[in-house]
């Protein structure tokens, strides 16, 4: 879907939710909510290529990896001509970088911040934290996108995933702490049905921040297959001297020359 179209579907959305639920609006950042544990496994492949497509689909419209070359992605995660082509979608050149055509002036005007490159975001923000903020979108009318994020206070960037997960609002508990009063975190209540269950949501969403992490670090998957092939040869080495050495002994084990 073309993301205008996206935008202006989600803002009627919120539209529409905020009429049904008004009042809960929110002014201070939320305290006490836990970061989730990201799935993160570079040998999962299948995960990793999941994660690719989902990012194609739902975040590369504006978000880049400017660091990320589309032809490696292809090699890393064993996608064939085809395959990658269609990951590819309207851009044509594999030796190219993974970007996207969105002008960073408008989009600063449109969101009143700019979607930042997402080549290194896992590594500065912690790949816990990528894979909560994914999830923890929260309804607020105060926030021109209808949303507000529990780790991400007063974020520019909407929802992606509204449909898919399913709106939700945000339930806290006014505690006072430090001399001050804070917004505690109690639960998140759902508004609205997602169309996926919240189980393969979670796996959905695991399998992005899996290939963002990725995507920081293609060379740790690199190293991993490298890794294999060298405990098999050592292993294989092993054997090998193994009977180099039995060989050598053999001659020793006989009787010595001077014993009688
Ligand atoms: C409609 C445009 C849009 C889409 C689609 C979008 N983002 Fe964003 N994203 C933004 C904007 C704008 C910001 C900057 C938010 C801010 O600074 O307040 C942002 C910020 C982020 C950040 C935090 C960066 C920081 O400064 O800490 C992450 C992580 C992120 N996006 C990941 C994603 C992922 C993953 C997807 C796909 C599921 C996605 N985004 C889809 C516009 C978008």
């Amino acid at each position: 879907m073309n993301h205008n179209a996206w935008l202006g579907r989600a803002a009627a959305g919120a539209f529409w939710v905020f009429l049904l639920f008004p009042g809960s609006a929110r002014a201070v950042p939320l305290a006490g909510y836990p970061l989730m544990t990201a799935p993160v496994n570079l040998t999962d492949r299948v995960s990793l290529q999941r994660g690719a497509r989902t990012f194609v689909n739902y975040c590369m419209g504006c978000h880049t990896l400017r660091y990320v070359r589309w032809s490696r992605v292809g090699r890393d995660l064993r996608l064939n001509k085809r395959a990658l082509r269609e990951l590819m979608f309207l851009q044509t050149k594999p030796t190219q970088m993974m970007l996207n055509a969105m002008p960073v002036q408008e989009a600063t005007r449109w969101f009143g911040a700019a979607p930042p490159d997402l080549s290194v975001m896992v590594d500065q923000k912690g790949v816990n934290w990528v894979y909560t903020y994914l999830q923890s979108f929260y309804l607020d009318p105060n926030r021109p996108t209808g949303v507000n994020n529990a780790v991400f206070y007063r974020v520019a960037m909407p929802d992606p995933f509204w449909q898919l997960q399913g709106l939700q609002k945000v339930v806290y508990r006014k505690v006072s702490e430090n001399g001050g009063t804070v917004d505690r975190f109690v639960r998140f209540v759902p508004v609205t049905l997602g169309t996926r269950s919240p189980v393969a949501f979670r796996r959905m969403v695991g399998n992005l921040t899996n290939f963002l992490y990725y995507a920081g670090h293609p060379d740790e998957l690199k190293r991993i297959h490298l890794g294999i092939w060298v405990i098999a040869f050592l292993v294989l080495f092993t054997v090998f001297a193994y009977f180099l050495k039995r060989e050598y002994w053999k001659d020793v084990h006989r009787k010595h020359p001077h014993e009688k």
